[in-house]
């Protein structure tokens, strides 16, 4: 398993948007917020936009985590670096230039994180992983909470926690999508430091002890 204590991020998808202010003070023993920004464009499905995100700012006792499944991020990644959240992630099928954009997010202040959706092959980015702050494994089809776990995305991890080791970079290796204590471990094993839950923390009736489990199951590997 990874050497990194391994950091939970809930993604509020899952949450009661009805009550947002509690939903995220409820998470305070997590690492961080995980934010979906969909635009019906680039996922069939729609979101929060920046005014959102700015709202979670405000109100989170711990850092955001911001997923961005829209198209054009180039140019619409840099102003949500701009509103000081702690990592903006952008999908590699939704840029034209990778570096330019992570540079740029780096830049204005915010860790700079690329996503690839299961299609997408990791080989093009390996030379490139100095100029990102973490990668994010779909370990789904972006769009939706809910679905299952793919489990043929672990080769992907391993290449690019070999990559990164190879880079000497302390790259964090995150995945999204049906992490559960039935998943997590086998993504922790495969080089994974960084797990987004949906369903699973927002859908257990004790949150504290459904972060707490995802924590353990994940260090068992
Ligand atoms: C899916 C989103 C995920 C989603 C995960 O497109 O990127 O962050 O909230 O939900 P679960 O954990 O339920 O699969
Ligand atoms: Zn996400």
């Amino acid at each position: 398993m990874s050497p990194h204590r391994p950091r939970i991020q809930p993604s509020i998808l899952a949450a009661d948007w009805a009550d947002m202010r509690t939903e995220v003070e409820r998470i305070r023993a997590a690492d961080g917020v995980h934010v979906d920004v969909m635009d019906n464009h680039f996922v069939p499905n729609l979101t929060f936009g920046p005014q959102m995100v700015e709202t979670v700012q405000r109100i989170s006792p711990v850092p955001l985590d911001v997923h961005l499944m829209i198209t054009d991020a180039d140019r619409w990644a840099p102003g949500y670096a701009e509103l000081g959240v702690f990592s903006v992630t952008f999908h590699a099928e939704a840029t034209a230039d990778p570096v330019a954009l992570a540079r740029r997010i780096r830049e204005i202040g915010s860790r700079a994180s690329i996503a690839l959706k299961p299609a997408t092959p990791v080989e093009p980015f390996l030379e490139l992983l100095p100029e990102f702050d973490q990668v994010l494994v779909m370990t789904v089809e972006p769009g939706f909470g809910g679905q299952s776990f793919m489990a043929d995305m672990m080769p992907k991890l391993r290449t690019l926690r070999a990559a990164a080791d190879r880079h000497g970079i302390d790259l964090w290796l995150q995945v999204d999508g049906g992490i559960a204590t039935d998943t997590i471990g086998i993504a922790a094993e495969a080089g994974a430091d960084t797990f987004v839950a949906g369903s699973s923390v927002y859908g257990a009736a004790d949150v504290d002890a459904a972060i707490a489990g995802l924590r353990a199951a994940a260090r068992r590997g």
